[in-house]
């Protein structure tokens, strides 16, 4: 592989939605990409890394559950045998569930906090190590929600498990700054992506209301009018992975069109 002055990034769930937008934005602004994802999404990851190398850029699919410690080692391993040195590593994964405290069974619960909150812990331990080992520095970031700043009823434990990921990405900040790393974290409002399809669509069951009026619903919250789009999410990351936010460490920033106010 010919050597390149690029940054590589890692981006966990980048096979669709916000996480491809932010693999796009990304290799727009220069970056090489690690298109991380679950090995059943292999053809929407091979999709992504076409559409980095259309961009210029080099780019490598490696495949993981990011609740796994062990993936997240070997996925950041693989990237880095084939990109080089990591400078950005973006703990974009993460899964919703509708849900009301009442009605929630052991095992969905064990499995938002393992995808949710261990994978994003796993993702910043995985990521400071390698820039420890590499003695460069980096940037860690993550995706949080508006739901860390006031969660929403339905998604109560989405909610405490994105109320989790600003606590997390505080204390790391805290802990990781003597490295010279920083830990910042985005919170999107309602993006239309496959995961506001399937929110809309638990809703909407439940209630007995049309398909696609739980999220319709949602832009008379909005002040911008409409939906987030997964690149208006990507433009603030891009912000985030540049050096332009060099001096920004421990924030959860909001990026939803004028719902919540930090
Ligand atoms: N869509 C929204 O409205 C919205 C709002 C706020 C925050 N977010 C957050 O943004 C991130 C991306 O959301 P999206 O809307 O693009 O979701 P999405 O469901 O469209 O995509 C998520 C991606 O993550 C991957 N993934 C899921 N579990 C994984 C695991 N265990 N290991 C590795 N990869 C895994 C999926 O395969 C998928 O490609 C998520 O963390 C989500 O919680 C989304």
């Amino acid at each position: 592989m010919a050597a390149t002055t690029s940054r590589v990034a890692l981006i966990t769930g980048a096979g669709r939605g916000i996480g491809r937008a932010i693999a796009e934005r990304l290799a727009d602004d220069g970056q090489d990409i690690i298109v991380a994802d679950v090995p059943s999404a292999r053809e929407n990851i091979d999709a992504v890394v076409a559409a980095v190398e259309q961009r210029g850029q080099r780019a490598v699919g490696v495949t993981g559950d990011v609740s796994n410690p062990a993936d997240v080692e070997r996925m950041i391993q693989e990237g880095t045998d084939a990109l080089g040195d990591l400078d950005v590593f973006i703990a974009n994964a993460g899964i919703a569930q509708v849900d009301e405290i009442l009605d929630v069974e052991p095992d969905a619960l064990d499995r938002i906090i393992d995808v949710n909150i261990k994978g994003v812990y796993y993702s910043y331990q995985a990521a400071a190590r390698k820039f420890i080992a590499q003695g460069t520095g980096g940037k860690i970031i993550a995706a949080a929600s508006i739901v860390a700043f006031r969660p929403f009823p339905v998604l109560a434990s989405y909610s405490a498990t994105k109320w989790a990921v600003r606590g997390l990405t505080q204390a790391a900040a805290m802990e990781f700054a003597k490295h010279k790393i920083t830990v910042n974290a985005y919170a999107p409002g309602v993006v239309g992506t496959a995961m506001w399809d399937l929110i809309d669509e638990k809703l909407t069951e439940r209630d007995g209301k049309p398909r696609g009026s739980a999220l319709q619903e949602q832009v008379d919250n909005i002040l911008a009018g409409r939906v987030s789009e997964p690149e208006d999410v990507a433009k603030l990351v891009s912000y985030l992975a540049g050096p332009d936010s060099d001096h920004m460490t421990g924030q959860t920033v909001l990026i939803d069109g004028g719902i919540n106010f930090s």
